[in-house]
């Protein structure tokens, strides 16, 4: 196990109810919030009204950054930065999903920053500051709820990149499974696909020891599977909601990565679809994590210990079987997995073609895949977008 700095301050309020403490919360931090969140889901479940109140009966004034796309777009940063600024905003309380919330981490460190803040997004050591940052969370998918990362497009270049800061790690975040309740089914998926992803991402490493990860890891991803079947299908399900939600925080709030740290592979190559296709992350993540898996053991045969583990381990494969055929069936379960859960699992499907696969391989393997668990340049890469055409 490698050395490491365990730093998880965000406190979490979770279960029904707890949108009661949200005026109290934010109090602590702040005197005037910018209330960040998306195209208007939360006012039809009426979670805004409630998050209104709770403001005003703490005498909050609030400023409104509404309209944060999916995949959130540099323009939504900047308009929220310029609202921090002239109202003189002390705190952001981000109410959402994934895109929402890193929308506001970015304008939470702009409002410190006196440039651009795309700046922060592709230099994100020029983070020295945020403002204080508190999430009500409403969909269970990129755990940006628990870290300090943050995605943000510009659409203009084709670019998606990832940023991170311990100062862009939320001080409070609500997580109360009820709030998903109406989120559709093709995003409770894509939202369980991109769980699941974040534990592959850790999961599959060579740091030798890691022992306590790969368990935790692997019960994590058994959750997904369970669960992410029953909330797609009885979407009121309090249980699945409720351990779809903490596994969505877990998955990447660092007790998995701690110590067994590895480039990621599959989230730089799922990235470049986005940037230039604007799908949804879980469905890209999904149409292409079974081909990455598929690739990765045919070209490095030592990698069948871990694939048959995770086999064994989480699919329930017997163990007696050739270790090569347990790697095999349990790429299979995964693919087929996604599938029952209705996600697309080809590119084509979600309109991408052959035409920008070379440009976004290139983008891809320039993001550290060279440091992945099976290193990939540009040539790998565009055979995994090929194969999952
Ligand atoms: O915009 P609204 O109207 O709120 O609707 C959203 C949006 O259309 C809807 N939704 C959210 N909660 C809902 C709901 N609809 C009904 N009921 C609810 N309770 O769902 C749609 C998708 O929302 P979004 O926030 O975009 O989804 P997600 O949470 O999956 O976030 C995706 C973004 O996060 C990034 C992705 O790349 C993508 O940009 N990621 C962030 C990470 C992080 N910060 O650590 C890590 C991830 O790997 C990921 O890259
Ligand atoms: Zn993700």
């Amino acid at each position: 196990m490698n050395n490491f700095e365990y730093y998880i301050p965000t406190k979490v309020l979770f279960g029904k109810g707890q949108i009661a403490r949200l005026g109290e919360a934010v109090s602590l931090y702040g005197t005037r919030a910018l209330l960040v969140y998306g195209g208007g889901s939360i006012k039809r479940t009426g979670l805004y009204d409630k998050v209104l109140a709770q403001l005003k009966e703490n005498n909050i004034p609030v400023f409104e950054l509404s309209g944060v796309e999916p995949n959130p777009k540099i323009e939504s940063v900047r308009e929220g930065v310029r609202l921090c600024k002239e109202n003189n905003v002390d705190i952001v309380l981000a109410v959402g999903g994934g895109s929402s919330i890193d929308c506001a981490k970015v304008v939470a460190a702009g409002a410190c920053y006196d440039g651009d803040a795309w700046d922060l997004v592709i230099h994100p050591e020029k983070i020295k500051r945020a403002l204080p940052l508190v999430t009500v969370l409403t969909l269970a998918a990129t755990g940006s709820e628990m870290n300090g990362n943050a995605v943000i497009s510009d659409m203009s270049k084709n670019d998606k990149f990832g940023t991170a800061g311990l100062a862009l790690k939320p001080k409070v975040s609500i997580l109360d499974p009820e709030y998903t309740y109406s989120v559709p089914k093709n995003q409770t998926a894509a939202g369980t696909a991109d769980i699941m992803s974040h534990i592959f991402e850790v999961y599959f490493n060579r740091v030798p020891g890691t022992f306590i990860q790969a368990r935790f890891a692997e019960g994590l991803l058994k959750t997904c599977i369970k669960y992410g079947k029953i909330a797609v299908n009885d979407p009121h399900n309090y249980e699945a909601r409720a351990n779809l939600m903490w596994a969505s925080s877990l998955a990447i709030n660092g007790i998995l990565s701690y110590g067994a740290g590895v480039a990621w592979s599959a989230h730089p190559m799922e990235h470049e679809l986005s940037a230039f296709y604007d799908i949804t992350h879980g469905v890209g993540l999904a149409i292409l994590t079974p081909n990455w898996m598929t690739y990765v053991l045919e070209h490095d045969k030592s990698t069948v210990d871990r694939f048959a583990e995770y086999g064994i381990n989480v699919w329930g494969i017997r163990e007696d079987l050739d270790k090569m055929e347990i790697a095999k069936q349990a790429i299979q379960k995964t693919r087929d997995f996604f599938t029952e859960i209705g996600i697309p699992s080809t590119l084509r499907e979600v309109g991408i073609g052959e035409e920008n696969l070379e440009i976004m391989a290139k983008k891809a393997a320039s993001m550290g895949l060279e440091n992945a668990y099976y290193p990939l340049d540009e040539k790998d890469v565009l055979a995994i977008y090929k194969a999952s055409l």
